[in-house]
C-alpha cells in the first residue's frame, strides 16, 4: 500500500515559518516518526510551491496509490485546477491542514478542495497528517 503527502506553498518552511501558528518542527524531522507509525505502508513526500507540479504530482500518484494526503497551503482557498485534479483520480484525496483555519482569517474558512475530498482534517499541528493517513487506511478497509 502507499500513500503519497503532498504539501504546497510555504510549507518547506516549517518551522521557520510562523512558528507560532505552525509549530518549531520541519517536516522533514516529523517524516521519520510518522512513516514509523505505518510501517506496513511505503509513504511518499513531496512539497512544491508551484500549483501545476502539485497536480503533475497528483496525477502521477492518483490511479495507483490508496491515497493522497494534501496540504495544498493557500491553494486550498483559491484553486480550482486542484479541485478538478482531486475529482480526476480514482485514489481519495484527504485535505489536510496544521492550523484551525476555522479560527484564522476569514479567508481561510472556505476551502475551494474540500467538496472533492474524502475529507478533511485541521488543527492538529502535524498529527493531522497521521489522522489522514489513519482516515484513508480504514476507508479502504471498509470497501474491502
Ligand atoms: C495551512 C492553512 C492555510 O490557510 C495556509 O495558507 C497555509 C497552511 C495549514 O496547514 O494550516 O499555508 O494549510
Amino acid at each position: 500500500r502507499k500513500i503519497q503527502i503532498i504539501n504546497g506553498p510555504n510549507l518547506n518552511l516549517l518551522g521557520v515559518r510562523e512558528p507560532g501558528i505552525y509549530g518549531k518542527n520541519s517536516f522533514e524531522s516529523y517524516l521519520p516518526t510518522l512513516k514509523a507509525l505505518f510501517p506496513d505502508v511505503q509513504i511518499d513526500y513531496f512539497q512544491s510551491n508551484v500549483e501545476g507540479e502539485l497536480i503533475d504530482k497528483m496525477q502521477q500518484v492518483g490511479f495507483d496509490y490508496a491515497g493522497i494526503v494534501l496540504n495544498a497551503g493557500a491553494y486550498t482557498h483559491t484553486s480550482i485546477a486542484l479541485l478538478d485534479c482531486i475529482r480526476s483520480l480514482r485514489c481519495p484525496t484527504v485535505e489536510v491542514h496544521i492550523s484551525n483555519v476555522h479560527q484564522r482569517e476569514e479567508y481561510r474558512h472556505h476551502s475551494m478542495i474540500s467538496a472533492g475530498c474524502l475529507g478533511v482534517i485541521c488543527g492538529f499541528g502535524l498529527q493531522s497528517y497521521e489522522l489522514a493517513i489513519r482516515g484513508i487506511l480504514a476507508h479502504q478497509s471498509d470497501k474491502a
